[in-house]
């Protein structure tokens, strides 16, 4: 066939197929291959080019090389009418809206943790952690509970099988550290705790503690009041009042529990404070020797305390929260809250 009509018919065929081309980069790339391509269409002519007879060759070159680039002007044409039009197939249309996108943030837990944390750093504390799964004798016999000690029905415990529990309290971490160091100890523990609770607008079979436990020489109940009441206004307004009621936990003695002022309400009584004016914050007390014993110090030589708090009971009072179930749901309207 003579190259002049089949160049023709190549450049018919291609305009149509243009015309009707889908706004998709990769039917746009395939389009091009099979007309500029390397084995394309139009390079496919030129491979035909040998067969010319010499005199009729300048003038088919001619045809051939206008061809290929009425095709190449039309195509790169066609591209730019769709850049115009906002259907670019690079990078898609630059003047739309953003797509909405979440931003995560940290968990309101592991905020106020680490608001706990960074209040005891600064007074010397170093941060340990202890396990989940424990024995018995880490998390009860050597926190002076007994088997059969009326105490343990304080902490429905989930059993993994006999003598090996989920801790039921971060104390487990206490006798931990005590057995692997010497006196004097300066830590907090923080960490997940597990009950065989009723699951309710206040309770959960999983929460979060911090323990704490100074141990030296001559540490007295008076060392105990000025970092816990100093805590407190730390994390809750420097007006905050402390009050420490006697309490009982078997591996303390004495024992108490901190309350501090409502700041909702400022004493004159509301629902969250029970029209007390007082919230319960934490459990503390002065290490028990009985403990001591248990792990081979000299309760003649040391002293110290303990106490332990609740992260998500400190949570839902710093952020009113009402129902502690939220913090473990994920759900985005709760979380987003703290971003
Ligand atoms: N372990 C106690 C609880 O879970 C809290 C506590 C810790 C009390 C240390 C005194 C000393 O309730």
């Amino acid at each position: 066939m003579h190259i002049a009509v089949r160049a023709e018919e190549i450049r018919e065929q291609f305009l149509q197929e243009l015309e009707g081309l889908p706004h998709d980069a990769h039917q746009i790339k395939l389009l091009k291959d099979k007309y500029l391509g390397r084995k394309g269409l139009v390079a496919d002519l030129f491979s035909t080019l040998k067969d010319v007879p010499v005199k009729d060759k300048p003038n088919a070159g001619k045809i051939l090389n206008e061809l290929r680039q009425s095709l190449s002007i039309k195509f790169e044409s066609y591209i730019k009418t769709l850049d115009s039009n906002g259907e670019n197939m690079n990078h898609g249309d630059l003047t739309l809206p953003e797509d909405p996108y979440l931003i995560g943030g940290i968990h309101p837990l592991t905020h106020t943790l680490n608001e706990i944390n960074s209040i005891f750093i600064k007074l010397g504390f170093s941060t340990v952690y202890g396990p989940e799964v424990d024995t018995d004798f880490f998390n009860f016999e050597a926190l002076n509970i007994p088997k059969h000690h009326p105490a343990r029905d304080m902490q429905d415990t989930f059993y993994v099988k006999d003598g090996v529990v989920l801790r039921t309290h971060t104390s487990n971490t206490q006798i931990h550290t005590m057995l692997k160091n010497d006196p004097p100890i300066k830590i907090i523990a923080p960490g997940r705790v597990f009950r065989n609770e009723d699951i309710s607008v206040r309770s959960y079979c999983l929460f979060h503690q911090v323990e704490g436990l100074y141990i030296d020489k001559n540490v007295s109940f008076a060392d105990l009041k000025g970092v816990l009441s100093h805590f407190a206004r730390e994390m809750f307004g420097q007006n905050v009042k402390t009050r420490f009621r006697p309490s009982y936990f078997p591996f303390t003695e004495p024992s108490a529990e901190m309350d501090m002022s409502c700041f909702f309400c400022d004493q004159k009584g509301c629902n969250i404070c029970k029209y007390e004016g007082w919230l319960e914050i934490l459990g503390c007390g002065m290490v028990d020797p009985e403990v001591f014993k248990s792990v081979d110090y000299n309760p003649e030589n040391w002293s110290g305390y303990a106490f332990g708090m609740g992260i998500e009971r400190i949570a839902m009072l710093k952020y009113g929260v009402k129902d502690i179930r939220l913090f473990y749901e994920g759900d985005t309207r709760f979380l987003g809250q703290f971003v």
